[in-house]
């Protein structure tokens, strides 16, 4: 039988649309009735949702600056006056996606799958002795086909998109406490609803021995973004810092660079027929780290700039298994762990605290 190129793409297309609309079956989105609408939607731009944002004198830090959402998210928020670390695994990269912004960027060095370079990255952060207002985790992999792999005993995906980042949430912590109001979110996706294991968080199973694909180790992963944003949420809560997380959107970046070069290509078609624009794909981001609406908001899940419920499926609002998830965190991550006390308010004027030191 012979196939032609149209043909390819549209059968390709169509399998993974075939995919994402089959895991879909019986899921709803509901808005969440008690968070304020933002009035947006999927076509909205990170431009467009932080227009009249006066983000002067605050700080931002972005992971995975260099390409796609992280990218779009920095420019914009560098464009609205905030200061802007922008992070990458490699400094040159970071300094180059810094340096083609408008405004005042700073790059670090950061690779989520080792962990100290996270602890520097988050040492770097506070020798700038200012207090953080915003930390956008948006740094993700995804791909590998079914070429599993651990990073000390643990899948890959689980440690970049989630441990890493679970680190460095904590050793930015005291920062967090020191802004005015301070938010945290949290870049998931839903693939946490649609591709994660059915039965959640494989606690018992975190190298996923029993079962792999790395959809599967992806969606996984994004659970974990969700369920550590729910369980922060419900930390921090009556404390000044909130937290959130999130889906962009479908978009065509370079997320696709570790997948097979067939499911590059079907992704692309994807894209073609439902994606966002890196522009829109930032939106949420944004408007999650900005909106005056969401002063209070946290433990929440976005998407096209709105808070929405999950129903009929998945583990989206798992309390239970979010509280396991940070205890597990906790423990496999505990050698990296600083313990961080609300500071003494009366060592700081404006945030800063009065001799600068750490
Ligand atoms: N694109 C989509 O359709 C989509 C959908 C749902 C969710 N998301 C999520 O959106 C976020 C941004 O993804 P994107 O689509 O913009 O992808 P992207 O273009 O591949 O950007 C990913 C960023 O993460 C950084 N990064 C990759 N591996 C890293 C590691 N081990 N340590 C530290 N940084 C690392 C990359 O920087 P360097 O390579 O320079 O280190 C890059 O700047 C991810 O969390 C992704 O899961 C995307």
């Amino acid at each position: 039988m012979t196939i032609d190129r149209r043909q390819f793409i549209g059968n390709a297309g169509l399998a993974l649309l075939g995919t994402q609309m089959a895991a879909c079956g019986g899921v709803d989105r509901l808005p969440v009735t008690t968070v304020p609408q933002s009035g947006f939607d999927e076509d909205s731009t990170a431009e467009e949702v932080t227009e009249g944002v006066d983000l002067s004198g605050k700080l931002a830090v972005v992971t995975g600056c260099t390409s796609g959402i992280g990218y779009e998210t920095m420019r914009v928020l560098a464009k609205r006056g905030a200061y802007v670390v922008g992070t990458s695994r490699s400094l040159k990269r970071a300094e180059d996606a810094c340096r083609s912004v408008a405004g005042v960027t700073t790059p670090v060095q950061l690779d989520l799958s080792d962990f100290d370079s996270v602890a520097e990255c988050a040492d770097a952060i506070r020798s700038l002795n200012t207090p953080v207002d915003m930390l956008v985790c948006n740094a993700g992999y995804r791909g590998g086909g079914n070429d599993r792999q651990l990073i000390n005993g643990v899948e890959k995906h689980f440690v970049i998109n989630h441990l890493g980042h679970f680190i460095l949430i904590n050793r930015l912590m005291e920062r967090l406490y020191l802004a005015w109001q301070a938010r945290i979110v949290i870049v998931a996706s839903r693939t946490a609803y649609r591709d994660a294991p059915e039965d959640g968080i494989l606690f018992d199973d975190l190298a996923m021995s029993r079962d792999y694909s790395d959809s599967l180790a992806y969606g996984h992963s994004k659970l974990a973004n969700v369920l550590c944003s729910l369980q922060l949420g419900e930390i921090l809560r009556g404390t000044r810092i909130t937290c959130n997380s999130l889906h962009p959107g479908v978009i065509k970046t370079e997320l696709d660079r570790n997948l097979s070069a067939f499911s590059r290509f079907a992704w692309g078609a994807y894209v073609k027929l439902a994606g966002k624009s890196v522009e829109q794909g930032a939106a949420t981001s944004c408007y999650v780290a900005t909106s005056d609406k969401l002063g209070t908001t946290s433990g929440r899940y976005f998407e096209d700039c709105d808070a929405v419920t999950i129903t009929g499926g998945g583990h989206m609002q798992n309390q239970a298994m979010a509280e396991r998830l940070l205890n597990t965190s906790i423990e496999l991550t505990a050698d990296w762990l600083v313990e961080f006390k609300k500071p003494n308010w009366d060592e700081f004027e404006n945030g800063i605290r009065g001799d600068r030191t750490n």
